[in-house]
């Protein structure tokens, strides 16, 4: 996936690690103290330091854990806890201290019906504010778990919400607190939510979930803090973990079909997925079933993005048997590009057994296009490395938890235009409602979308612009945002006031 980059002259490219330096350099007198503890951690230039160990890799890949319901049908009722935990990621070496859901790396999943009524009693035993923000759902603003919803140290919070009719999909949620979004992610706070359907045509193949995350250990084995460049290009660790484990064996026989639910639960990796050999259908995007299947090669995943495949075993001789992350470019400026494949799980043959194979239907949903927009609005994302306390801008701006930056109306269909003016991907997303990309530019060059799908987050790639609508149904603040968390939290955020 090779694009023209905005900007792309040599000399350009090569100032920007300068400016930054010294960007950091002079702001460094008035930047806040959060700031400060997290600077002077790690090098610059440098891909995250080797830990000097491995993880254990190759065991089966684990089933994330489920949340179990306290209700019977038509309620789901639970509680959630965050709060620090030792795990144990190393034979023979001290527990890592990770922040975590119910004690638990990713957090437990859940997994509700349309129609249900929830009900999560939240906990927060961190001694930070935190919240739990339902990435993607269709909740009340109150109940969103934005960040001026604050659940303070020690403090009880419920979170309750009804799960409308064709809601059905694969979600997450994470904490979302002003400005600690991305540390209390990478520590460990973060869970997958899957609203089931009771039509669903693709009920009858097995299901496995792949929840990608991204882990960052210093040589101690603990979960390092951001480098300067964690903090600028977003934070990669040593090791990218399927379902809290490295490297995990799947297992898959010769015409087997699943349905794989993919989540980039990272904060900044732009995941490039591939599976050599196997035939990938792409059935599913953030926002539940596409309307009909699509075949793909790849699928590109950036943070906060989902997508639902259904797999089909072919083994070839001679073909890497896994599952990958192809290398990717995303214009960092302060650490090195992907330029290696990822092992993200290993793919072993297994023998054929009562396998599924049963075929997919050539109608999944029905999708219908959004109207003509009723409203415009143009939003140009760009990056100032001379301004230490505003690197990262939407229309020039950064998060002003005081500011709307527009005012819309419930019931409108609109038209964002989202216009990159930066070196970096930025990958979008809206709180509060669900959109249909319609065109994006693919070297400057106007593309239509080639189907109907539900997203909430859209990579908006260096330099292009991705066009999209969406029909805002509740009132509230939503706030709209880069999803690499460290962008998120340096300001890279907005919010529209939708009126009833
Ligand atoms: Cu996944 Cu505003 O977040
Ligand atoms: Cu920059
Ligand atoms: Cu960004």
């Amino acid at each position: 996936m090779q694009r023209r980059r905005f900007l792309s002259s040599a000399a350009a490219l090569a100032l920007t690690p300068l400016l930054l330096r010294q960007a950091f350099a002079a702001g460094s007198a008035n930047m806040s103290e959060m700031d400060h503890a997290a600077m002077g951690h790690g090098p610059v230039d440098a891909p995250p330091p080797a830990v000097g160990f491995d993880l254990p890799s190759g065991q089966p890949l684990p089933a994330p854990r489920l949340l179990a319901n306290q209700a019977g049908p038509g309620r789901f009722v639970a509680a959630l806890q965050a709060a620090p935990a030792e795990l144990p990621l190393l034979p023979g070496n001290a527990a890592t201290v990770f922040w975590a859901y119910n004690g638990q790396v990713p957090g437990p999943a859940i997994v509700a019906q349309e129609g249900d009524e929830v009900d999560i009693a939240f906990a927060n035993h961190l001694t930070q504010p935190t919240t739990v923000h339902w990435h993607g759902m269709p909740v009340p603003a109150d109940q969103d778990g934005g960040p001026h919803y604050p659940v303070a140290p020690q403090g009880l919070r419920h979170y309750r919400f009804t799960l409308p009719a064709d809601s059905a999909a694969s979600y997450w949620y994470h904490p979302h607190p002003h400005g600690l979004t991305g540390r209390q992610a990478y520590m460990g706070l973060a869970g997958v939510f899957v609203v089931k359907s009771k039509q669903d045509p693709l009920a009858h193949l097995p299901e496995q979930w792949l929840v990608l995350s991204d882990l960052k250990l210093d040589t101690a084995g603990q979960i390092a803090e951001n480098s300067m460049a964690d903090r600028h290009d977003g934070r990669e660790g040593q090791f990218v973990l399927v379902n809290g484990a490295w490297r995990p064996l799947v297992t898959l026989a010769e015409g087997e079909r699943r349905r794989w639910r993919v989540w980039n639960a990272t904060s900044a990796r732009i995941l490039r997925i591939a599976v050599p050999a196997h035939d990938l259908m792409l059935v599913g995007t953030d926002g539940g079933l596409i309307a009909a299947p699509q075949p793909v090669t790849e699928l590109l995943l950036s943070p906060g993005e989902r997508a639902e495949v259904v797999i089909t075993g072919r083994f070839r001789a001679g073909q890497p048997a896994g599952v990958l992350a192809r290398p990717y470019h995303r214009g960092k400026a302060m650490s090195a590009e992907q330029t290696d494949d990822i092992l993200l799980a290993s793919l072993e043959r297994a023998a054929l057994g009562k396998t599924n194979s049963a075929p997919v239907p050539g109608r999944l949903r029905d999708i219908q296009p959004l109207p003509a927009p009723q409203v415009r609005r143009e939003l140009r994302i760009s990056e100032n490395m001379a301004d230490m306390n505003a690197m990262f801008l939407i229309n020039g701006k950064t998060f002003d938890m005081n500011r709307a930056d527009f005012t819309g109306k419930a019931g409108e269909v609109e038209e964002w235009t989202l216009i990159s003016e930066a070196h970096m991907d930025h990958p979008f997303h809206i709180h509060g409602t669900r959109f249909q990309v319609t065109a994006r530019t693919e070297d400057g060059v106007w593309r239509e979308e080639p189907f109907l799908a539900w997203r909430d987050v859209v990579n908006v790639p260096a330099g292009e612009s991705v066009r999209l609508r969406l029909r805002f149904e509740r009132p509230g603040l939503w706030m709209y945002h880069c999803h690499i968390l460290e962008h998120e939290d340096a300001g890279m955020m907005g919010m529209i006031k939708v009126e009833a």
